[in-house]
């Protein structure tokens, strides 16, 4: 059994997952991970996000690859762990401004699409359930209003020690979920046969909580068949 959650930036995609992925004894991939991954090559190499030429032109060579040590998500850029490296805002930022290209995306897609063939996940990003997982038995596409959004982020960095501004990060994720939205190849969009969940007024707990109802179900449904 696959389960997908996709959602704009911040709506808690990925520590709801990780929390699940626990709870059901699955997989956890976190797809977003892969793209700031490839958007930090970028970086490195001081490649222009706008130039889809010089970033086709690359991808075939950038091996991205996923490990897990004791049940966490390693990404691997050309055999550099770079977990430590892929949080930074400018990361994101460049990842979503890169994700649009269709070279880009196919090389991801397919990484995701055989570790999802190897063993049951739960996976989240923002094209799961209509494109790399169309079968998945669960799909969920978790939202929350760009202000709750904000405000999450900012308390996870003044939590950190970081100096931030509310209404900064809040125009960022506005900006992100709009370049997110309207792309042309695969854009964020709730799957037609996906749950839709607001988690502006839930607690992590209660969205696990409904979820992982909704996965119990859907497997003693398919033992029942
Ligand atoms: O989930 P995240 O913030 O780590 O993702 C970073 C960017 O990567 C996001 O703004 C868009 C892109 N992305 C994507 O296009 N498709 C996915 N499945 C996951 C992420």
């Amino acid at each position: 059994m696959n389960v997908a959650i996709d959602g704009p930036a911040g709506a808690g995609k990925s520590t709801i997952a990780k929390r699940l992925a626990k709870e059901l004894g699955y997989v956890y991939v976190d797809t977003g991970a892969m793209y700031r991954a490839m958007a930090l090559y970028f970086l490195e190499q001081g490649i222009d996000a706008s130039k889809e030429e010089e970033i086709s032109a690359v991808v075939d060579g950038i091996d991205i690859s996923i490990r897990y040590q004791e049940g966490e998500q390693q990404v691997f850029l050309n055999g550099e762990n770079v977990n430590g490296k892929i949080r930074r805002e400018e990361v994101g930022n460049m990842a979503s401004a890169t994700s649009v290209y269709p070279d880009v995306r196919k090389k991801l897609v397919a990484l995701q699409q055989k570790l999802a063939s190897d063993t049951d996940v739960i996976m989240d990003g923002r094209d799961i359930g209509t494109c790399v997982l169309p079968d998945a038995e669960v799909k969920i596409y978790l939202t929350a209003s760009s202000a709750t959004r904000a405000k999450r982020r900012y308390d996870e960095l003044q939590a950190k020690g970081e100096s931030c501004d509310l209404e900064a990060i809040r125009l960022d994720i506005e900006e992100r979920d709009e370049r997110d939205m309207n792309r042309e190849t695969s854009p964020l969009k709730q799957a037609e046969d996906a749950l839709l969940l607001d988690s502006s007024d839930k607690t992590i707990e209660e969205v696990v909580e409904i979820i992982q109802k909704i996965c119990q179900d859907r497997q003693k449904e398919s033992k029942m068949l």
